[in-house]
């Protein structure tokens, strides 16, 4: 929620940071800013728009010379998305200029305090209450900005990154964290500052962690790292491992279609190595024998592979597991101890809710075991062990393949488990590895598959309502599909138990509804219970577009995908689900990559 970008060296700094600026986007949309540091002493040049990053990029012409400024792009919390109140904010001598993510909570009492100080505010937003606490904390600290920034972050209540430039300063930028993302690239003869890696990754891949309530003070070939006591740390250095095409479209119309495509080798990467079971040492420290509960956190996307998670750990493993929305879990303060495992599922690392659920169950004594897709972010350093996925840089809001590597994981976790705590039969186990070394090919046929539903997605593009029907763990995968499709489509989407139906949903089905079913493995038990459901529905009028690795008489539209083990299904089903969304948004006019009032990461409660 918000990117940011800081950038000081030898090149041009507009460049750099619009380019950051450009792959940070997904993070929030509705308005972006520049500041450069030009010349020593002058106020430093500003131009901020509302609206996406092009209507900023479409006025900056000529740009004066300069070689450190910081750029961001906005998910507005606190001001609607106006010019004014898009970042950069600078002080009332326009030579300090700062960038914010998060929410400054105090922000009502330091407004008040600044203003009887003789500070002019001009925006709506929490963030300005700082740009002029830090311009004062600047003063008393004879121009030591670093200084400056570590007394203001004391001052502060809430999540932020921040980062400020000041014009007496030129080649100087400072930056914090608390509660939110902050990673340095270290460059030659210039470095930079970020949100996330892929801001800089086409011009280094050596990055520094930034822990809570750092400070980070940059030029073009220093970097020093301190605490808010001003007490000097080490460097936490790591390389990244994918390179710039990663964060490129690469010839697809769309982030996410390429994501969609890309599915057969996340999948795979999440896989390797790890077919035969995970490395006992990746639960190092964790007694499992002893856990008696999991419970699974996430948000969005990562809560219904979490679900999927669930059937699982509990078939394979014999634990008991809750999974819960973690913005809920985290304030009804629910009982846990050290026999509690949690398991907190997040792409991004950075999800507040999910972060701040965590930190209360590890206070409360639950050993953290995360499933996670971003090197160095928060969730993974302040877990006991972790599970990265390796679906690589996800730039599409709404999330594709890093759902299809979180289900991965979570089987190779529930594997895991069932063989720690001695559980899983020697037969189960060989038989769920064959099948998941099987996945990505059977991900690929797929999507070789796909192309009809580009037709049969038009047809239902004036739908008001779209209903998602599963049983077991098709259930999980009717409310991703139904979630999918409201992030793109902006259409009414509900996706329900199949056994529900009758408790309720059956009342919205009318003629024409279009029902969505994933049926479950031919042959099964819930394949004929999933079948009667069908036959109600479409008894009442609805049309129904099955997702089946059978013939299905009852469909008017037939999605066949292959045969895996059951659990491993909606690795498959979700596929079609997928495009069914991406082509709904393109018939309905939408933007896929950047659906409207959503931002990629959630990084505030
Ligand atoms: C946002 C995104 C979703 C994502 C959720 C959790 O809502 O739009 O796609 O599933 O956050 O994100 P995380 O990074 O924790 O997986």
């Amino acid at each position: 929620m918000c990117g940011i970008v800081g950038y000081t060296g030898k090149e041009s700094a507009l460049s750099p940071v619009l380019e950051g600026l450009r792959r940070l986007e997904y993070r929030g949309y509705d308005s972006a800013g520049i500041a450069l540091v030009v010349k020593k002493g002058d106020p430093l040049w500003l131009e901020k728009r509302a609206g996406k990053l092009g209507n900023l990029e479409s006025i900056l012409d000529s740009v004066p010379e300069s070689h450190s400024g910081i750029g961001h792009t906005r998910w507005a919390t606190h001001g609607g998305p106006t010019d004014v109140n898009a970042h950069p904010h600078v002080d009332n001598e326009g030579k300090l200029a700062l960038i914010h993510n998060g929410i400054i909570e105090n922000y009502v009492e330091l407004k008040a305090m600044l203003t009887a100080r003789g500070h002019i505010f001009k925006s709506e937003t929490d963030t300005e209450s700082v740009v002029h606490l830090l311009s004062d904390a600047r003063k008393a600290h004879n121009g030591d900005l670093a200084a400056a920034m570590r007394e203001v972050c004391g001052e502060l209540r809430g999540s932020f990154t921040l980062l400020a430039v000041h014009s007496d300063e030129p080649g100087r930028i400072v930056g914090a964290r608390r509660n939110s993302p902050l990673v340095v690239g270290v460059g030659d003869g210039e470095n930079f500052l970020a949100s996330d890696v892929s801001a800089f990754i086409a011009h280094t891949k050596r990055a520094l962690e930034l822990g809570q309530d750092e400070v980070v003070d940059i030029t073009a070939d220093s970097i020093v790292i301190t605490d808010l006591a001003g007490t000097v740390l080490p460097h936490r250095e790591y390389e990244i491992s994918w390179d710039a095409s990663a964060a490129e479209r690469g010839g697809y119309a769309h982030f996410m279609l390429k994501e969609i495509y890309e599915q057969p080798k996340s999948i795979a990467d999440t896989l390797i190595g790890r077919t035969a079971g995970l490395d006992a040492s990746i639960t190092a420290g964790i007694d499992l024998q002893g856990i008696e509960k999991v419970v699974i956190i996430g948000c969005g996307t990562a809560y219904n592979a979490g679900l999927v998670g669930k059937y699982a750990i509990e078939k394979w493993a014999n634990i008991s597991v809750d999974v819960e929305l973690a913005s809920e879990y985290r304030y009804r303060e629910p009982s846990v101890d050290n026999k509690t495992l949690l398991i907190p599922i997040s792409q991004s690392g950075e999800t507040m809710d999910t972060l701040m659920a965590m930190r209360y169950a590890r206070e409360k004594g639950a050993r953290v075991f995360s499933v996670c897709n971003t090197n160095g972010s928060t969730i993974p350093r302040e877990s006991d062990a972790v599970l990265y996925t390796h679906a690589g840089p996800e730039i599409a809001v709404a999330s594709t393949k890093a759902f299809t590597a979180q289900l991965v994981a979570m089987y190779l976790l529930a594997l895991h488990l069932g063989k720690v705590r001695g559980f899983i039969s020697a037969d189960l186990e060989n038989e769920i590895e064959r099948e998941l070394t099987d996945l990505p090919g059977k991900v690929e046929q797929v999507l070789e598959t796909v192309e009809p539903l580009r037709a049969l997605t038009r047809q239902f593009k004036d739908a008001t309502s779209v209903l998602f029907l599963g049983r077991h763990v098709g259930f999980p995968t009717a409310l991703e599909g139904a979630l999918k499709l409201k992030e793109l489509a902006y259409m009414h989407a509900e996706g329900f138990a199949g056994g529900e139906l009758k408790h309720g949903p059956i009342a919205l089905i009318d003629q024409g509804t279009p029902v969505v079913a994933i049926m479950p493995t031919e042959n099964s038990l819930l394949a004929e219970k999933m079948a009667s459901n069908i036959q109600e529905v479409k008894a009442r009028g609805a049309i129904i577009i099955a997702i089946a690795d059978a013939p299905l008489a009852s469909a008017d539209h037939l999605i066949r995908i292959p045969k895996t083990h059951e659990f491993l299904q909606p690795v498959l089903a979700v596929v079609p689900l997928q495009v069914i969304s991406y082509e709904m948004a393109i018939a309905r006019g939408n933007d896929v990559d950047q659906p409207r009032n959503l931002a990629k990461s959630v990084t505030v409660e």
